[in-house]
């Protein structure tokens, strides 16, 4: 199949792009020996999981229990589960699955929250391994360093279904700083807190060999830092407009995703409108930005309409019927939003993958 002879709004892989973010990510990389964790809470795919693994990523983080299900079932359980896990009807399925996939370990930050895994897990085979998580300036989930990590690891160390294996520490705040001097400094200074702290919990005797961070924008510098033992990525597959336009060309990865929209109406002169609009293209990030159109530019006309408009010299001489790509502002509430992917090669569509983590929010 011809990518001109999908149906539309499609979400289209230039696989010749995502195989190059690949090879870019593990190759700058590889030096430091830092364990790479991508994050699949972007592709929310298992086929794109084992190309990752090929390419030398060890072991995936998931954000949801749900799309841990998903990856455990298609034979992919070397799995950190990144959010806090909470409420009867989880807790009854991460039993579950823990007791599927002992090797499934999740981040914990609260003695509350430690206590009810540690409920949940009592008939399981092994401990439930889990992972402190640091707020290292989110302000999102995570104790805070030092003194409340260590007494938060002292109450883990005396609840006997679980094992603290490691420290997670994510500056999601960061990632999109476009001044990489500003984005590097505070990376440094959040890598600080966390290593600091493992050593902290190491020499209160506990095991702690998994210290894990980092997102596309910022992985590199957190793996400079000693005491990171792993980072987490996965925006780099695909990249979106938003990292595009964070981290420039210096980034390394292009923009290797996009919706295939078609041209459903020519109503007035200056507008064309598309067949994607937000459902297809959300825009929590920011607008898409239409491929190979100069000066033209898009914003949604509602959930099912996608409108691009021009100035008079920058008329694409667009008729209705036409393809239209367009890169979204932000990939992982795009992907969520699609039942499979396309992958092309040379303009031919050569595999479909299902996005099987696709909705698994819960
Ligand atoms: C905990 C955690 N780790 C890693 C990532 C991956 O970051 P990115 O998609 O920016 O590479 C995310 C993304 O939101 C995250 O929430």
């Amino acid at each position: 199949m011809l990518i001109n002879d999908l149906d539309t709004p499609a979400l289209l892989i230039d696989l010749d792009l995502m195989e190059a973010n690949i090879a870019a990510l593990f190759a700058q990389l590889r030096p430091s020996g830092v364990r790479v964790r991508p994050h699949l809470k972007t592709a929310k795919c298992p086929e794109v999981a084992r190309i990752l693994a090929a390419a030398g990523a060890r072991g995936f983080c998931v954000a949801k229990l749900g799309e841990a299900e998903v990856m455990a079932a298609a034979g992919i359980d070397d799995l950190l589960i990144t959010s806090e896990i909470a409420g009867a009807p989880k807790l009854r399925r991460l039993a579950a699955l823990h007791a599927a996939h002992p090797q499934v370990r999740v981040v914990v930050d609260s003695v509350v929250g430690a206590r009810l895994l540690d409920a949940a897990v009592s008939g399981g085979p092994t401990p439930l391994e889990v992972l402190i998580e640091l707020d290292v300036g989110q302000g999102r989930c995570g104790t805070a360093p030092g003194e409340p990590a260590r007494a938060l690891a002292r109450a883990i160390a005396g609840l006997p279904h679980l094992r603290l294996v490691g420290l997670q520490g994510y500056e999601g705040h960061l990632q999109h700083i476009a001044d990489h001097r500003e984005r590097d400094a505070r990376v440094d200074a959040a890598m600080a807190q966390l290593t600091a702290t493992a050593d902290l919990l190491r020499a209160d005797g506990h095991a702690i060999d998994q210290v894990t961070t980092g997102g596309t924008g910022t992985c590199a510098r957190c793996a400079a830092h000693p005491g990171v033992t792993e980072v987490q990525p996965g925006s780099f597959v695909f990249l979106d407009r938003a990292y595009r336009d964070a981290l420039g060309p210096q980034g390394g990865y292009a923009n290797a995703l996009t919706v295939r929209s078609t041209v459903i109406s020519r109503p007035v002169a200056g507008r064309a409108v598309l067949d994607a609009g937000l459902k297809a293209l959300p825009t929590d990030m920011g607008n898409a930005e239409p491929v190979g159109l100069p000066g033209v530019s898009y914003r949604p006309g509602g959930d099912e309409h996608g409108i691009l408009s021009w100035a008079d010299d920058a008329d694409p001489g667009l008729a209705i019927g036409d393809r239209v790509a367009l890169i979204p502002g932000h990939i992982d509430t795009t992907v969520n939003l699609f039942d499979a992917y396309h992958a092309q090669r040379g303009g031919a569509v050569v595999e479909i993958w299902p996005i099987a983590a696709r909705g698994r929010s819960q």
